[in-house]
């Protein structure tokens, strides 16, 4: 009996005094495990008369039961002492002032992105995405890129590794493929724009390895090239805010599309200054044309049925043009100086009704 209440004493002053997990543990392990002192005298049981053991059978078994109770207990004890410990250490003193250099602002490319897309949205375009890792096939050969073609090489492809089967991806060179990729996963009628990052081996002033496209792409029935002009003239005259802004097609060619052309704006250099406006000057601003009907045969569509038109730019090229910023390369130095010259408020969403961000070059 007095054996008992002198373990039992023993036994949960070691387990109270744990202070932390494995000390908790070492107090279980030497009371209760294998060779602990409880079950020691479990093992003596066997030894004794039978009103002995019935006895001293049921003291041990309310110990047991005691010492198991208490382990529970400091256990969820230690677990509150922690979390406490944890979240004292995490707090913050929301009274501190707030640090004036961190103020977060949109990226020049986020904002002009969002403008175009309020421009397009408000047409009836929707948003589409594709992968930055391309196949062959979106990237260039469903484009009517013939193999060996040399506007292959014209783009300066990141090619990666082959994987085990020998398959070549790359780093899109345009946002094309996508027209592909919907063309492929969505029935006529589309009307779609497609923003993202494009890769080219290429670096100078107007020439960064990753820079971002626009593409636009429109399949119907009876889609046709007046389409295409007035959906581009209208988009830059609210883009550049200059209600008459007269636009110019010259040819070219894309071996995407039939026939291809490359749209000018109106601007002035007068005095080494870029002014957008009808001006007598012009200003080369994206490509555009008719849907090859390769282009339409790869993606499965008839081109009996179906023709479209599709136009890609340059994001960043767009926004240096609105907000005069002369250098492509600066977009990616992240120089918060820059930034903050150049920078948009967060919460600056561009809409027709509230307005795009005013004034362009005169900002
Ligand atoms: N993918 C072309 C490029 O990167 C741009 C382009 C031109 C896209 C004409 C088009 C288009 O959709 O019709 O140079």
């Amino acid at each position: 009996m007095s054996e008992i209440d002198q373990l039992r004493g023993e036994v949960l002053a070691a387990v109270n005094a744990a202070t932390d997990v494995p000390a908790l543990e070492e107090a279980r392990v030497e009371a209760l495990g294998k060779k602990g002192r409880v079950t020691g005298l479990m093992k003596n049981l066997g030894t004794m008369s039978p009103d002995e053991r019935k006895v001293f059978g049921q003291l041990l078994n309310a110990l047991k039961t005691e010492i198991e109770t208490a382990i529970s207990a400091q256990r969820a004890k230690l677990d509150t002492a922690a979390l406490d410990a944890k979240l004292a250490s995490e707090t913050m003193d929301v009274t501190l002032p707030i640090r004036p250099e961190t103020k977060g602002s949109l990226h020049p490319i986020s904002q002009t992105i969002d403008e175009m897309a309020a421009i397009f949205g408000a047409m009836g375009f929707t948003i589409a995405e594709g992968p930055d890792v391309e196949d062959d096939f979106h990237n260039f050969t469903a484009l009517n890129f013939p193999p060996g073609h040399p506007a292959r090489e014209m783009h300066d492809t990141f090619f990666l590794p082959p994987d085990q089967e020998g398959n070549r991806y790359l780093l899109r060179t345009h946002t094309s493929p996508v027209q592909i990729r919907t063309m492929l996963n969505e029935k006529p009628p589309i009307r779609v724009i497609i923003p993202g990052r494009t890769y080219r081996c290429d670096y100078d002033m107007t020439h960064t390895p990753m820079f971002h496209q626009i593409e636009g792409l429109v399949i119907d029935t009876e889609t046709n090239m007046a389409h295409l002009k007035g959906c581009l003239q209208e988009f830059v005259r609210m883009f550049f805010g200059v209600d008459d802004l007269t636009v110019r097609f010259r040819p070219s060619f894309f071996p995407f599309t039939e026939p291809s052309a490359e749209m000018d704006i109106g601007c002035s250099r007068a005095g080494g200054e870029l002014k957008i406006g009808n001006y007598g000057d012009w200003l080369e601003i994206l490509g555009c044309g008719m849907v090859h009907p390769n282009v339409l045969k790869a993606c499965n569509l008839d081109p009996e049925v179906y023709q479209g038109f599709a136009f890609g730019m340059g994001v960043e090229r767009v926004a240096m043009l609105k907000y005069g910023i002369p250098d492509l390369r600066t977009f990616f130095e992240s120089d918060l100086r820059w930034l903050k010259h150049y920078g948009f408020a967060a919460l600056d969403v561009p809409s027709l009704t509230s307005g795009l961000s005013g004034g362009g070059l005169n900002r």
